[in-house]
């Protein structure tokens, strides 16, 4: 088998990462979560004070990219790799529903776009990578040589969202959740700079009552006949 690139693009909480990661250690394969770069950035924003519910300061955050670092590190423990912010480790901070409400507005900014998929592309360059988002079919690798597009109703994406938050300790309502996963949806799909669409060459994946096995053994065919 050839080494290849996987693009798994689609709407938010549509288990993206859930496969992604999955195939990553099934194949031995590199995983990068890309919304957690646009998550760590918005953190940032968050903490400088650049972003609130009111107001966001889009020159103050594009005068200080240069000097935000991100990095990944691998946690063997967890089987996935976690994200550095400058340094310090953000996973757990930059999954909270307040960073899911900026986040759609910081990943509107061209120039934060640009240097994360200068990144991204750097990382894929030796392929052997799975990569999730909302734009790596269709920017960041566009001769990826499997594309997948996912979706799922909103509601059962919120449900999952939820699930997920609860468990975690999170104190927050079902409604807020379906909410901001359709603000993040309509944002997503209506920016200028690299709106969310499914490429022409993606296979798209509805997995609204799809198990998780059921969708895992579907990728991999498709991954056999084009490795
Ligand atoms: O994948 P996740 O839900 O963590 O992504 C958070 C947000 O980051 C998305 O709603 C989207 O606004 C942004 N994003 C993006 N392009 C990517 C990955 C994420 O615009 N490649």
């Amino acid at each position: 088998m050839k080494n290849i690139t996987i693009a798994i693009d689609g709407f938010s909480s549509t288990g993206k990462s859930t496969l992604a990661k999955q195939l990553a250690k099934h194949l031995g394969y590199v995983y990068v979560d890309t919304g957690a770069m646009y998550r760590a950035i918005t953190y940032f924003a968050m903490k400088e004070g650049f972003i609130n519910s009111d107001f966001f300061n889009k020159k103050a955050l594009i005068e200080r990219l240069p000097s935000i670092q991100l990095h990944f590190e691998f946690n063997t423990d967890l089987g996935f790799a976690e994200i550095f912010l400058n340094n310090e480790n953000v996973e757990k901070q930059i999954r909270t529903l307040e960073v899911s409400a900026f986040v759609s507005k910081v990943a509107e900014v061209s120039e934060v776009r640009a240097k994360l998929v200068e990144q991204q592309q750097a990382m894929g360059k030796n392929k052997a990578i799975v990569m999730d988002g909302r734009d790596i079919g269709t920017v960041v690798f566009p001769d990826a040589e499997l594309k997948i597009f996912m979706t799922a109703s909103p509601e059962t994406r919120a449900h999952r969202r939820f699930e997920e938050l609860q468990a975690k300790g999170d104190s927050v309502s079902y409604e807020d959740v379906l909410k901001n996963v359709q603000e993040r949806d309509y944002i997503d799909t209506h920016r200028e700079d690299s709106p969310l669409v499914i490429a022409n060459d993606a296979v798209e994946i509805d997995n609204s009552y799809l198990s998780r096995e059921e969708q895992f053994t579907a990728v991999l065919e498709l991954v056999e006949e084009v490795a």
